[in-house]
C-alpha cells in the first residue's frame, strides 16, 4: 500500500489548478448534517455540497446500496446497458412528464446534452434556421462552452474566444422581454424554475405559464434545468410539479446522486428520438455505482413524508432567519423555496455576502453564497430539526460578528 501523505490545506496550492479557494479547513468526515475537520472540529452542513446532499453525508441507506453494488459491477460503458440504470430510468419516467432519460455525470453535462438535443430537434422539424436559443440574466446552466455561454453571466463565459452562437439573453420573471424576441426561429428557451446561483429568484407563476404559452405559439421547446432545483429541493420531486407548468425537457444532477456524480437529460419520446445512436454520448453516463445510489436516492426522497418535510423545515429556517433578522436588520428578504433559501442582504451589507459565510464557519457553520448579496441554504432534506436550532443559533453568531464589525 502506498504510504500516506500529510495533507495541509497549503498543499492545495502547491498541486491544484487555482481556479477555486477552498476553505481554510479541511473536512475528513460527514455523517447527517455534521462534519469535522482534520482538527476533529465539528460543523453544522447548510451548504449540502452546494444542494447536491440531499440525504446529508453517509446516509445509511446510500452507504447499504454503494457498498454492495460496489462489491457487484462497477462500469461497462455503453457498450451494453445495465440493470441500475434501467430501475433508475423507469423510475424517473414513472415519477415525471418523461418517456425516455439519457444520463451522464453533471449538471453541464445534462444541459449540453438537452441544448444539443433542441438544437437537434427544431433543425430536423423546422429548418436549419432554427437554431437561436433564449436564457435568462444570471441564469447558471454549467460550464461547458456551450453550457456557460447560454448561462446568464458574461463573467463566466468572456475571455475564452468566439462563443458558440444564436444566444440571446433576456431578464428573469421579464414575459414582455421574451415576447419582444422570441420568434419561429427561437429553438428553445431554457430557464431555471428557480434561480440558485443567480440569486435564489423564483419565477412567478404568471411568468413560467408565460414562457410557456409562448414557447408553445413558436414551436419552441421549453427546458427546465432542475439542476439545483430538483429531487425534493422545492418540496415537490422537480420544481415544475409545484409550479403547475410542464417542460418538453427537464435536466437534474447535483442531489440525484446525492454525492455520486451522475446527471440526467429527461424528455418526451418524439423529442427523445431526435438523438439517434451515435450522436450523442458520454464513457461513464448510465454508470452502475451512479444509477444505484441514485435509486436509493430516489426511492428515499420521492415519498409524502420526505417532500412535506421540506416545507416544515422550510418554515423552521424562515422563523429562525427572521428572528435573526428582527435583531440585526442585515436581510432586506428570505426569499426561496423549500430549503432552498436565500438571505437577501439589506442595502447596508451590499457585496458582503462573504463575509457572512466566513464568519459562519468561524462559528462552526457551512453556508453558501449566490453572488455577493445572497447567503444561500441548501441542507440536507432531512436535516434534524436540532440541527436547524442549532446551526440557527450559530448563524446568529456569525451574523452578530459581521454586523458588530
Ligand atoms: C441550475 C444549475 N445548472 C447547472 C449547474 C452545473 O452543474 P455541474 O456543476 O454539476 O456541472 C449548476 C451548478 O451549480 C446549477 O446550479
Amino acid at each position: 500500500m502506498s504510504e500516506l501523505l500529510a495533507v495541509t490545506r497549503d498543499l492545495f496550492d502547491d498541486v491544484m489548478v487555482p481556479n477555486y479557494a477552498p476553505a481554510k479547513m479541511i473536512p475528513v468526515r460527514g455523517e447527517g448534517s455534521r462534519v469535522w475537520d482534520q482538527t476533529g472540529r465539528e460543523y453544522i452542513d447548510f451548504a449540502g455540497g452546494i444542494a447536491v446532499n440531499g440525504l446529508g453525508h453517509c446516509h445509511p441507506k446510500l452507504v447499504e446500496v454503494l457498498k454492495a453494488q460496489g462489491e457487484t459491477l462497477w462500469h461497462l460503458s455503453n457498450v451494453m446497458t445495465n440493470e441500475p440504470a434501467l430501475r433508475l430510468a423507469k423510475k424517473l419516467v414513472a415519477a415525471t412528464f418523461a418517456d425516455k432519460v439519457y444520463f451522464c455525470n453533471s449538471g453541464a453535462e445534462a444541459n449540453e446534452a438537452a441544448l444539443k438535443l433542441a438544437r437537434r430537434y427544431a433543425i430536423e422539424q423546422f429548418g436549419e434556421h432554427k437554431t437561436q436559443i433564449i436564457a435568462f440574466h444570471q441564469g447558471f446552466h454549467g460550464r461547458t462552452f456551450f453550457t456557460v455561454s447560454v448561462g446568464g453571466q458574461a463573467i463566466y463565459s468572456d475571455g475564452f474566444g468566439p462563443k458558440p452562437g444564436d444566444i440571446l439573453h433576456v431578464p428573469y420573471n421579464d414575459l414582455a422581454a421574451l415576447a419582444e424576441v422570441i420568434s419561429d426561429k427561437t429553438c428553445a428557451v431554457v430557464m431555471e424554475p428557480l434561480q440558485g446561483e443567480g440569486g435564489i429568484i423564483r419565477a412567478t407563476d404568471a411568468f413560467a405559464n408565460g414562457v410557456r404559452a409562448l414557447c408553445d405559439k413558436h414551436n419552441a421547446l421549453l427546458i427546465y434545468d432542475e439542476v439545483q432545483s430538483g429531487v425534493g429541493r422545492t418540496g415537490a420531486l422537480y420544481a415544475y410539479q409545484g409550479l403547475g407548468v410542464t417542460p418538453d425537457i427537464l435536466t437534474s444532477a447535483k442531489a440525484l446522486g446525492g454525492g455520486f456524480p451522475i446527471g440526467a437529460m429527461l424528455t418526451t419520446s418524439a423529442i427523445a428520438a431526435h438523438f439517434k445512436v451515435g450522436t450523442h454520448g458520454s464513457t461513464y453516463g448510465g454508470n452502475p455505482l451512479a444509477c444505484a445510489v441514485a435509486e436509493a436516492v430516489l426511492d428515499v426522497i420521492n415519498t409524502p413524508e420526505v417532500l412535506a418535510g421540506v416545507k416544515q423545515r422550510e418554515q423552521l429556517f424562515r422563523d429562525g432567519l427572521a428572528a435573526i433578522n428582527a435583531k440585526y436588520h442585515c436581510f432586506a428578504e428570505i426569499r426561496g423555496q423549500g430549503l432552498l433559501l436565500g438571505a437577501a442582504l439589506n442595502d447596508d451589507y451590499q457585496g458582503r455576502s462573504r463575509d457572512f459565510s466566513l464568519a459562519a464557519i468561524e462559528q462552526g457553520l457551512m453556508v453558501l453564497v449566490a453572488g455577493t448579496n445572497v447567503v444561500r441554504f441548501a441542507p440536507s432534506l432531512v436535516i434534524p430539526e436540532a440541527d436547524i436550532k442549532e446551526g440557527l443559533a450559530r448563524f446568529e453568531q456569525a451574523v452578530a460578528q459581521v454586523v458588530q464589525g
